[in-house]
């Protein structure tokens, strides 16, 4: 018999290797590969054994027949994030860190489902039906025509949503559940990957909606939701600070809508309750203008949203100074910060960095290269920008400012919430900003001249 080889699989990120080493190389994370159990190879035979499968021109696929209709929870901030509510047969991933609040979604996610008229079945592989139950009385659902059903056995699941056929079934988490014919503990990598395989195929052949909730974690024995990315329709992760009462649920990957939408939830004693306007919310906390904060107007998805960058800067006491940023990227930062150093002739060597982007929002964008220079300059000569200013644009290593997409939808936003003037790039056509007082700058040298004099 052949000898057969080991595989080690990263639980992180699930990229496979074939031995073992203390860090993934896929994601860079410590001590997160572990070895695969093998699969049984299935009986020896010398043909494929397969059954012939049905193959179509892709003409011969009517164009006919209407797309399934898509169902509305009624919660527009988890329907807009789904793509325009919830596709039939789609296989979801909703991830997020232990304790943000993904069961407390998706409970009320079901709710609003079932009482729209899908038929729900919410399994929970970590609480007791009654604990779900006693949960659903906090959050005012007891009435909602909502199955729950406590297992963790993949068979048993399977069978259970066979013989009920529900429409929509969530699996919370896909981490506690467990097939049999898989040799590993339950949440190790090999059987999350079969367990979310069977389920995702489950959903294809029946026509079931299937939601898998899965734990982000920091340690090796327990895969992650990125094991599974790859395997389903739709990934959305739900993020926050824990300090914070704002959560996002975001789409990082969707089959039927756009990627990179965002959903704004405030975790409320009753449960999650949407926000309708984000922005509001974003600079709720803001007071008279002061010396390193600057409102960006950025995009998330398709929706303007209007966030504070906030900067501190002071002298450091270390040898090597400190670089800090939460909600914005850090070598982006290194980056805005060697342009200002290169191009403007600011030095930033021995001044320890702190940048922050208030409410717990992660902004993605370069277009907020500007609204962060601004920051840290802001914070640097202790000169607060103008009243009332948003800032967007993108700055390039030359230290030129590039225009940046949706500039329209940006300035209205702005306007929306009573801002009268914005800092742009001059480059492109910039339209409507009618009630705004536009200043633009075709340099990052000619933006540090006019605002702080520099
Ligand atoms: P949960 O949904 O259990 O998180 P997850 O499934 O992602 O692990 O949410 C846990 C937190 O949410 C818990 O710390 C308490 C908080 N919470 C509220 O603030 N209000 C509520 O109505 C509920 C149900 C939970
Ligand atoms: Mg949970």
């Amino acid at each position: 018999m052949a000898k057969q080889n080991k595989t080690f699989s990263c639980s992180a990120c699930g990229s496979s290797f074939t031995k073992w080493s203390g860090r993934c190389d896929g994601c860079g994370e410590w001590n997160t590969i572990v070895e695969d159990t093998p699969l049984s190879a299935g009986p020896a035979s010398k043909s494929l054994g397969g059954q012939r499968g049905s193959a179509l021109e892709l003409t011969d696929l009517s164009t006919e027949e209407a797309p399934p209709p898509r169902t509305q929870s009624g919660l527009d901030e988890l329907d807009r994030v789904l793509g325009g509510g919830l596709v039939p047969a789609s296989a979801i991933l909703v991830g997020g860190d232990p304790g943000i609040g993904k069961s407390t979604l998706l409970l009320q996610a079901a709710a609003r489902f079932a009482q729209a008229g899908l038929k729900t079945i919410y399994v929970s592989g970590e609480e007791a039906s009654a604990q779900v139950r006693m949960r659903a009385q906090r959050l005012g659902l007891s009435d909602a025509p909502v199955k729950l059903a406590a297992e963790t056995n993949l068979r048993n699941i399977l069978t259970t949503l066979e013989a009920e056929m529900p429409q929509l079934a969530i699996i919370d988490s896909i981490q506690t559940m467990w097939a049999d014919n898989v040799d590993s503990a339950p949440g190790s990598v090999s059987q999350v990957r079969a367990a979310a395989h069977e389920l995702t195929n489950f959903a294809k052949r029946k026509g079931i909606s299937i939601v898998m909730v899965g734990h982000v974690t920091k340690e090796g024995q327990i895969a992650g939701p990125r094991v599974v990315e790859h395997m389903v329709d739709t990934v959305l992760y739900f993020e926050g600070e824990r300090g914070h009462q704002f959560r996002i649920l975001r789409a990082v990957k969707n089959r039927f809508g756009p990627a990179d939408e965002i959903g704004v939830f405030e975790m409320t004693g009753g449960g999650l309750s949407e926000v309708i306007n984000p922005s509001a919310l974003f600079l709720s906390e803001r007071g008279e203008p002061s010396p390193g904060s600057v409102v960006f107007s950025g995009i998330e998805g398709t929706r303007p949203v209007l966030v504070e960058f906030q900067a501190l800067i002071a002298p450091s006491p270390h040898a090597q100074a400190r670089r800090s940023v939460v909600g914005w990227d850090a070598s982006r930062l290194a980056m805005i910060l060697a342009v200002l150093e290169a191009r403007c002739g600011i030095p930033f060597a021995g001044l320890d960095v702190y940048l922050n982007v208030a409410g717990g929002l992660k902004v993605r964008e370069p277009a907020a290269d500007l609204a962060v220079a601004a920051a840290l300059l802001s914070a640097r000569e202790d000169a607060a920008l103008p009243a009332d200013t948003v800032v967007f644009g993108e700055i390039s290593l030359s230290g030129a400012l590039r225009p940046v997409g949706q500039g329209e939808n940006r300035l209205k936003e702005a306007q929306k919430l009573g801002f009268t003037s914005a800092i742009v790039p001059s480059g492109g056509k910039i339209t409507g900003g009618d009630g705004l007082t536009l200043r633009s700058y075709a340099d990052l040298t000619a933006f540090v001249g006019d605002i702080f004099g520099a």
